[in-house]
């Protein structure tokens, strides 16, 4: 039996995103910036990692409380040992009928067969540009654009559905949204833009740093005209554009200019096992030591329900109304996105 539990604002819980690691094989300047994210930074050591057993009891229980969409996420998520053993287990659990992965690309050759396999139906690659220097730059390890775009046709290849995320900084890769949209028009994959977030407190956001969706969709409307296509689904964060020729389409991810958290029905676990109930929390809820103490399942699926039941985040509408805030956030590099 399914339940549908919903919190404050009547919003359901519909998704889960499980961050597999807090440890990435690039330092995005705007994500993991080296000068923070050193030799010495304070990982999470092994014995803090949910074990795949452990996931695999937590997300059943979130699948009974609605739960339908899983989305792996790091870090780099294909740094995790054995990952495709973790699929397996999850695409058995009852109720679950999407599981995704968001990636930097790099180590899709090696693994996309095998993630197909093991039961993915799809990864969102992350790619803020196709200059090899600027990208260089950005990945802060030097990395070129082409191991991503292989990573890609591998990924669809072995038959994923794939998606192209863009993050747009301005002054940074804003000129790069034409080239990156002429690109992927006409291709398998869908291309996204992610207005830059504050998230976390070690990139030190300012509203300025914004390309709002307005003002990317003229940039690209201008040499190819858009019109808007409807939602795929309740709660989807991105907007849907269509490309009037037919040559497919884009989303933005607005969650600056355009807020989402009306209909947000995200809820995001840590590697070490704390659950999020939103991207700009400082807080989360334990679920490894009350499971480490032998919780039972019935006691997991409760702490699930009362953690959603008493949700009553909206950050993105409180940034529009109030401006961004001084309160602790996680970094986007433990949750994940
Ligand atoms: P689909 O299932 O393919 O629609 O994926 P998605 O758009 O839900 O997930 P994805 O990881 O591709 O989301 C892209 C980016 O949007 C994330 O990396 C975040 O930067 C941002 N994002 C996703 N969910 C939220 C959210 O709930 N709040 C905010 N503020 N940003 C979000
Ligand atoms: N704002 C918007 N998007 C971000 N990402 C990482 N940090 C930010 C930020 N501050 C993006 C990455 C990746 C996804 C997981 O989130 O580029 O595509
Ligand atoms: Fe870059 Fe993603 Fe790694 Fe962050 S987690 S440093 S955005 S590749
Ligand atoms: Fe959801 Fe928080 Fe993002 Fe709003 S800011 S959409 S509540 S995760």
């Amino acid at each position: 039996e399914k339940n549908r539990v919903t919190d404050r604002f009547q919003r359901p819980l519909q998704d889960l995103r499980i961050s597999v690691t807090d440890q990435c094989n690039f330092r995005c300047t705007y994500c993991m910036p080296k000068e923070i994210f050193g030799p010495d930074y304070p990982f999470l050591p092994q014995s803090e990692l949910l074990s795949f057993d452990e996931i695999e009891r937590i997300a059943s229980q979130f699948a009974r409380a609605g739960v339908e969409k899983i989305r792996i996420t790091g870090g780099e998520p294909l740094l995790r040992k054995g990952l495709p053993e973790l699929l397996k287990r999850l695409r058995s659990i009852d109720g679950i009928r999407d599981i995704a992965l968001t990636t930097n690309g790099v180590l899709l050759p090696r693994m996309a067969t095998e993630l197909k396999e093991s039961g993915m139906d799809r990864v969102t690659v992350s790619l803020d540009t196709l200059n090899d220097t600027l990208f260089g730059t950005i990945n802060g390890r030097g990395v070129g654009v082409d191991p991503v775009l292989r990573g890609i046709e591998a990924a669809h290849q072995a038959g994923l559905f794939v998606k192209i995320n863009m993050m747009v900084k301005k002054g940074i890769n804003d000129r790069e949204i034409l080239p990156m949209a002429r690109y992927f028009r006409n291709t398998p994959y869908v291309l996204r833009f992610i207005e830059y977030m504050d998230v976390g407190t070690s990139n030190g956001w300012n509203w300025d740093d914004v390309v709002s969706k307005d003002e990317i969709l003229s940039i690209i409307g201008d040499e190819f005209p858009l019109e808007m296509a409807g939602i795929n689904y309740y709660g989807e964060v991105a907007k849907r554009y269509r490309y009037k020729d037919g040559q497919g389409e884009i989303g933005i991810i607005s969650s600056i200019s355009d807020t989402f958290c009306s209909t947000c029905t995200r809820a995001r676990l840590s590697a070490d096992g704390k659950v999020y109930t939103c991207l700009f929390t400082g807080k989360g809820t334990d679920f490894k030591d009350f499971l480490r103490e032998g919780a039972s399942d019935d006691e997991l699926y409760m702490r699930v329900v009362e953690t959603w039941r008493d949700r009553s985040d909206r950050y993105s509408d409180e940034r529009r109304e109030q401006g961004a805030s001084e309160r602790k956030k996680i970094e986007m590099s433990y949750i994940g996105g």
